[in-house]
C-alpha cells in the first residue's frame, strides 16, 4: 500500500490568522492549476484553498488512491492517471509538477509544448545535460516556469530577504546555509531517492538556492562528502553528507551542508537555517520555526516570532513541517507575475543556474578537485 498524505481528508477551509497575499480575483477569472503527482503536490492542491489568484482544477497520479485523496480534498478536482490527457484541459493555465525528481525535465518540455506555464518543484531537474534543451523549449513556446524552491517562500527567508534589500544587514559578504534531515522515512515512502537522484540535488537544492540567491552567480565549488550508517542501510552508494564550499565571480563566500542520516536536534539546531552575514548586520532564518534573528547596525539583537501569527497558513495547526504557505506563496507570486507582465523568481534560467552548480559539486565530489561552474548560454 502507498503511503498516505497526511492531509487524505477535505478538512475544509483552513486560513486563520495572518498571510502574504499577491491579490484577488474572482473565483472565475483565477488561473487554473493542474497538478502532476500528488503526494507533495497534494500539499499544493490543499494550499490553494488560501490562494486569490489560482484555482486547483485538475491532478494526475498513477496511484488510484493518491487521485481518490486528493479528489477527496478538493472537491470538484478532475483528475487522470494520464498526464497527456491533463495537458489537453483548456481550464489548466499553470501545470504544477511534484513527480520524482528523473521525470521532471521531460514533463516540463511536454507542458511547454501543449501551451502552459509550469511551476516545477525543487530540485528542478537532477541532470545538467538537459539545461539549454529546456531554455530552447521555453524560448520556442514563449510559456513561463517558476521553481517551486519552498524556503526561499518561507516567511523566515522571506522577511530576511525584505529585510536584506532595504539595506539593513549593508552587503553581503557570506552565506552559510544547511538543510539536515534524517530520511528513514523517504527511502521507506519513495524508494527512487536511493536509486534515481543525487542527495547534491535532492537536498542541498534548498542550501544551494539560497547561496546563489545572495551571492550571485558561483564561479567555483570545493565539495566533500561521506555516506552515513543510515544511508547505507537503506543501499546508498553515494554521500548522504555532503559539505561545499562555494565562492561567486566578485569573491564573496558561501557553504553549504546536508546530512539526511543525523538524529536530528531540533532544539539546538533548526532542519535549514540560512545565516545571512553583511558588512552591517547578520541575519538567521530558520524552517520549521517561524522565526528570525538578526542584528542590524545598531547592535540590537531582534528574535522575531511569526508562530501564532502564521502557523495557520503554513501548516493548517496539523503537521509542523507541510509546506501550505509556501506553495500558496509559491502560486500567488507566479500567478501575479504572469497577471501582471512582471518578472518571476527563480524563472527557468536562474533554475538551471542552481543546476549547474548541483553538477558542479557532483564532479567535485567525484573527483576530489575544486570545480569551475560554467554559465548557462541562453
Ligand atoms: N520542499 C519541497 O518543495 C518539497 C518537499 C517534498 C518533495 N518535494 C519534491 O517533490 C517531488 C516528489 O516528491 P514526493 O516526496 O511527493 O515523492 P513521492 O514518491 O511520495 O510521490 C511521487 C508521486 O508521483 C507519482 N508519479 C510517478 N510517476 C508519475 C507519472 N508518470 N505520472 C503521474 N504521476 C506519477 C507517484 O505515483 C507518486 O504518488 C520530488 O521532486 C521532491 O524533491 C519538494
Amino acid at each position: 500500500m502507498s503511503v498516505r498524505h497526511p492531509d487524505y481528508l477535505p478538512t475544509g477551509k483552513p486560513t486563520v490568522g495572518a498571510s502574504r497575499k499577491w491579490g484577488s480575483v474572482p473565483e472565475d477569472q483565477r488561473l487554473g492549476v493542474g497538478v502532476v503527482g500528488l503526494h507533495e503536490g497534494h500539499t499544493m492542491l490543499v494550499a490553494l484553498r488560501s490562494s486569490g489568484l489560482c484555482r486547483a482544477v485538475a491532478g494526475c497520479d498513477l496511484s488510484e488512491e493518491k487521485r481518490a485523496d486528493a479528489a477527496a480534498s478538493a472537491p470538484g478536482l478532475w483528475v487522470t492517471d494520464d498526464f497527456d490527457e491533463l495537458l489537453t484541459r483548456p481550464d489548466v493555465a499553470i501545470v504544477a509538477i511534484y513527480t520524482p525528481d528523473k521525470l521532471h525535465a521531460g514533463q516540463i518540455e511536454s507542458a511547454f509544448r501543449a501551451g502552459k506555464h509550469v511551476i516545477c518543484t525543487k530540485p528542478l531537474v537532477n541532470d545538467a545535460s538537459v539545461a539549454e534543451r529546456l531554455i530552447e523549449v521555453g524560448r520556442e513556446t514563449g510559456k513561463r516556469l517558476q521553481v517551486g524552491q519552498s524556503t526561499r517562500f518561507y516567511e523566515p527567508f522571506l522577511q530576511q530577504r525584505e529585510m536584506y534589500a532595504r539595506g539593513v544587514f549593508g552587503k553581503v559578504e557570506c552565506y552559510d546555509a544547511h538543510y539536515h534531515h534524517r530520511m528513514d522515512w523517504y527511502y521507506e515512502k519513495s524508494p527512487w531517492t536511493v536509486t534515481d537522484t543525487h542527495w547534491a540535488y535532492l537536498g542541498l537544492s534548498h542550501p544551494v538556492d539560497l547561496v546563489r540567491w545572495y551571492l550571485g552567480e558561483i564561479a567555483h565549488v570545493q565539495a566533500m562528502g561521506t555516506t552515513t550508517a543510515l544511508g547505507e542501510k537503506y543501499g546508498m552508494t553515494r554521500p548522504d553528507a555532503i559539505a561545499v564550499n562555494l565562492m561567486s565571480h566578485d569573491g564573496k563566500l558561501g557553504r553549504a551542508f546536508g546530512n539526511y542520516g543525523l538524529s536530528e536536534l531540533p532544539q539546538g539546531r533548526a532542519l535549514i537555517e540560512g545565516l545571512l552575514m553583511g558588512e552591517c548586520g547578520t541575519s538567521l532564518a530558520r524552517y520549521p520555526e517561524l522565526r528570525h534573528t538578526w542584528v542590524g547596525p545598531d547592535g540590537v539583537e531582534h528574535d522575531d516570532d511569526y508562530d501564532h501569527t502564521l502557523a495557520g497558513y503554513h501548516y493548517r495547526h496539523e503537521l509542523k513541517g507541510m509546506h501550505y504557505g509556501e506553495f500558496c506563496n509559491i502560486a500567488d507570486s507566479f500567478a501575479s507575475a504572469i497577471l501582471n507582465k512582471t518578472d518571476n523568481s527563480p524563472d527557468l534560467a536562474e533554475g538551471l543556474q542552481t543546476v549547474l552548480v548541483m553538477d558542479a559539486i557532483v564532479r567535485s565530489l567525484e573527483s576530489g578537485q575544486t570545480v569551475t561552474v560554467p554559465r548557462l548560454r541562453r
